[in-house]
């Protein structure tokens, strides 16, 4: 069987996928020609409604995916469910919260306005419970795949999504898991390496995508991590890929609604500025290295609790830093946020139609280029 080509299945003129949680930048990548990828965690079923409606309606019909995330490990009680909320808060140690509030104290980051206790929800998007919510909210609009990220989708879910002509597509970080992803039936498989954005695992994309490719042939892959130039795109291509799936590029664009202070810490950031850690959501996700981040790597500190309880835990601590970032010091140097090492390659602001149109020069360029040194 051939592999299924990516544009074609997509309809797309250029390989080039956007994760971005920016409504603008989904509907500016795939107007110029690539794929906007909405990132639908963090929203409420009414906000997820809203965004969703505004990209269809300015879209211009072009295509687009949305990403949700359904992790294959969360915190259940011994009986095997989820806990709800409440449940959840019982099991933070008291070690936690005050760890992370003590950083902020040290950089003298303001507290939180009196009477004002943040009890996050938003970390319990890591459950299946509410990404079935937004799978349902999803399933109303017009998106031409559906991706989830940290596991194997169930069963029924792939069966519901095919069911409406939607493709599905899985990130992954180890052969092993592609594995998994081509059994269970997903149509395109995101080889996501050690460079990436976010959470990532060990295996570098340069490793991962060619055995990647290999072991789940004929379903296509896209390659992410690291990428951010044509030439990046191009060496992926090379190596198997179809396409190139891109994180960080998104966040330093002109569209990206990322708070400016953090872009500018961005664009001022080299490759070595950026480290896993746990300390954000208990799972190894690369972020900007900060003294916030530096912090929980000194010895003796906690140990990051699993996803989602280290999210609930530092909640206050992180909305001390948002909460002052233009006002205050510390609370600049504190902030981080997930970003890839790629981000040492980003040296100014630029529109996202400006990014695509730079990104297909370069890969054309570079093809050429291989094409001279052989010839
Ligand atoms: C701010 C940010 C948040 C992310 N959140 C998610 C997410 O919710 N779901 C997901 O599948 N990937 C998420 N990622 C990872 C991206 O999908 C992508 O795999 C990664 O950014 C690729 O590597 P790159 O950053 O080097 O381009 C996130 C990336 C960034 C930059």
């Amino acid at each position: 069987m051939n592999t299924p080509k990516i544009t074609a299945m997509f309809n797309i003129d250029f390989p080039l996928f956007a994760f971005t949680h920016c409504r603008d930048v989904v509907v500016a990548v795939s107007k110029a020609g690539g794929m906007g990828v909405f990132g639908a965690l963090h929203f409420t079923p009414e906000r997820l409604k809203e965004e969703l409606a505004w990209i269809e309606e300015h879209i211009d019909g072009r295509p687009y995916a949305i990403d949700l995330v359904m992790p294959a490990k969360f915190v259940r009680s011994e009986g095997g469910e989820e806990f709800d909320g409440s449940k959840l808060w019982e099991l933070i140690p008291e070690e936690h919260p005050r760890f992370a509030n003590e950083i902020c104290d040290r950089h003298g980051v303001p507290p939180l306005p009196e009477g004002l206790e943040l009890r996050d929800t938003s970390s319990l998007a890591w459950s299946e419970r509410v990404a079935r919510e937004q799978l349902d909210i999803a399933l109303e609009f017009s998106p031409v795949l559906l991706v989830n990220a940290l596991g194997v989708p169930p069963a029924d879910v792939i069966e519901r999504v095919h069911g409406k002509g939607i493709k599905v597509g899985a990130l992954v970080g180890r052969v092993r898991h592609a594995t998994k992803q081509k059994e269970a039936g997903v149509d395109l498989i995101i080889a996501n390496g050690h460079e990436a954005a976010g959470h990532t695992g060990e295996i570098t994309t340069m490793v991962l995508v060619p055995q990647v490719v290999e072991a789940v042939a004929p379903v296509p892959v896209l390659a992410a991590g690291g990428i951010g130039t044509g030439k990046q795109m191009a060496a992926a291509m090379v190596m198997g890929a179809q396409g190139a799936w891109c994180g960080s590029l998104w966040l330093t664009s002109a569209e990206s609604e990322l708070d400016p202070l953090l872009r500018e810490k961005l664009i001022e950031a080299s490759s070595e500025q950026t480290a896993r850690t746990r300390c954000v959501t208990g799972k190894p996700a690369r972020h900007l290295v900060t003294p916030y981040t530096e912090a929980w790597d000194d010895p003796g500190t906690p140990d990051p609790l699993p996803m989602p309880l280290q999210t609930m835990a530092t909640t206050t601590a992180l909305s001390r830093i948002s909460r002052s970032l233009h006002k205050q010091e510390g609370a600049r140097e504190l902030a981080t946020t997930p970003a890839g090492q790629v981000i040492g390659m980003v040296k100014q602001v630029r529109s996202c139609k400006q990014i695509v149109q730079e990104m297909k020069e370069d890969f054309v360029e570079s093809l050429g280029r291989i094409d001279e040194l052989m010839s």
